[in-house]
């Protein structure tokens, strides 16, 4: 069965979040179950990208209205990631050194026309390759949500209408919407299709993959739920839609994740040695941070935007303090810049209570996975979330709030001692959330609970495996159903 899954993000090749470590490890995974995957992507002008070799497997022109663009499809020469990686040149459109926006977190102002010419530039490939089509096309998020609706619909793209679509949502909250404006950029289509692209009088592409697709995922299925009640304006369409929609949860790639071998990590698992890896590794964070290493470590990793919650670590850690409770705090990422100020000013007035490091640093992070006690996670929304999941992995216990895949994951160990993975909270309230740092506190006093709680946790299972026989499956009914078409 041939897959090809199509995205704005591939880790290790480009990485902004979850979308990336998915779309570079379930590929992976299916191929190691039997099917034949590969991925594209377009040819940003990052690191990763730059350093390799790659050979140009076809070649077309795009046409946005009246702008002729020529691009390349092109081939990562060796076989190193578990999967053909091929990429998209567009070089007037992505040869720059970020995925959505410039190294001073300007957002790049032509989304529409970058995410249009990728689709066209892959649908162009498939038309004129048969050697690339595949079995199941899958889609990614609303930067390829259109591709469906023009398999479709538009005349010279018809050799592919029959071929079945999978639209995969990792974030709801943004749709790629924009005006009708810009209606004279997209390839003919008949009038009477119009409907199929618009949602509150916009070409919405979120809605649109949902709309058209053969069937419909998101990460988790605790989130496909809530995408029916609070998804900024789609509700309904999710209801109506519901049938051919499922919730998947992510896996984790355990090899990239694995405090035996990480290379990232200074001091690795040995056999039954938790409390020793675990005191180890936040040493090291103590050696270039001001963390004091006898109080418990709770550690926020993420973007530092809104869905994430990032806004209440400031009040958090202030109530901690005021209330004289013995903890650190650890800040990394990148967003909001007021929360940048506002953490820079509180590493310096909360000396060995709190520090921080504005950047995005892959190395770091899987550091402070390994050398935090407790993680941080006060999402406002989280349709799967993977960070509790490498943080269970390297036994820092999660602070969660329960939404989406938070919910599905991390049972809570004071309604569940025996099986808990974490500490919930429900609303998003700052009482609340204290009330989980507080009793997680507690756990930490009490070193052989705490051991416990970091055994059973390393020791769940979250690889990729399970979910990739429900994609494998649901793969497999499309292949079926298409071939009765025929
Ligand atoms: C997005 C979501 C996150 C999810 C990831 C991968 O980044 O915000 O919850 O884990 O996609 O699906």
């Amino acid at each position: 069965m041939k897959i090809l899954q199509i995205s704005a993000e591939c880790y290790p090749a480009a990485k902004s979040g979850g979308l990336g470590d998915v779309v570079g490890s379930l590929p992976k995974y299916l191929n190691q179950a039997g099917t034949d995957t590969s991925v594209i992507i377009p040819k940003y002008g990052l690191k990763w990208i730059k350093s390799k070799k790659w050979k140009v497997v076809h070649k077309g022109v795009i046409k946005l209205h009246q702008e002729y663009t020529p691009f390349t499809i092109e081939l990562l020469q060796k076989e190193e990631l578990g999967f053909p990686l091929y990429v998209a040149n567009i070089p007037e459109r992505f040869d720059r050194t970020g995925i959505y926006a410039d190294q001073g977190g300007h957002y790049f102002q032509d989304g529409v026309e970058r995410w249009l010419s990728f689709q066209l530039a892959v649908l162009d490939w498939l038309i004129n390759d048969k050697d690339a089509i595949p079995d199941v096309l899958h889609c990614h998020d609303h930067h390829t949500g259109l591709i469906p609706f023009f398999m479709q619909n538009v005349e010279a793209y018809k050799s592919l209408a029959k071929i079945p679509t999978v639209y995969t949502i990792h974030n709801g909250q943004y749709h790629g919407a924009y005006s009708w404006e810009k209606l004279y950029l997209l390839p003919h289509f008949p009038e009477a299709k119009r409907g199929l692209l618009d949602w509150s009088n916009s070409i919405n592409p979120l809605a649109t993959g949902v709309k058209t697709a053969w069937r419909v995922t998101t990460v988790s299925e605790g989130y496909m739920e809530e995408l029916r009640h609070q998804s900024v304006g789609l509700e309904p369409l999710f209801g109506h839609e519901r049938f051919k929609c499922k919730g998947i949860i992510n896996g984790i790639d355990n090899q990239v994740w694995d405090p035996a071998t990480d290379p990232r990590i200074t001091f690795h698992l040995k056999g039954k040695g938790i409390s020793k890896y675990k005191t180890e590794n936040k040493k090291e964070i103590a050696k270039q941070f001001n963390i004091d290493v006898k109080k418990p470590l709770f550690t926020f990793i993420g973007r530092l935007v809104y869905e994430k919650g990032a806004d209440m670590i400031p009040d958090l850690v202030k109530r901690v303090q005021q209330n004289g409770l013995d903890a650190n705090f650890f800040v990394l990422g990148t967003g909001e810049p007021y929360l940048h100020d506002m953490f820079r000013k509180m590493s310096k007035e909360m000396f060995n209570f709190f520090d921080t490091s504005l950047e995005y640093n892959e190395t770091l992070a899987h550091q402070l996975y390994a050398g935090s006690d407790f993680l941080l996670m006060p999402s406002r929304v989280e349709p799967c979330g993977l960070n509790q999941m490498y943080s269970c992995r390297y036994g820092t216990i999660p602070v969660v709030r329960a939404v989406g895949g938070l919910k599905d994951t991390i049972p809570d160990l004071i309604e569940k001692p025996a099986s808990g993975r974490g500490f919930r909270f429900y609303d998003f309230d700052l009482d609340e959330a204290f009330m989980a740092v507080y009793n997680a506190i507690e756990l930490y006093k009490n070193k052989k609970e705490l051991t416990a709680v970091r055994t059973r946790i390393m020791n769940t299972d979250f690889s990729w495996e399970n979910s990739v026989k429900l994609y494998k499956e649901m793969y497999g009914e499309l292949v079926e159903a298409s071939e009765v078409g025929k």
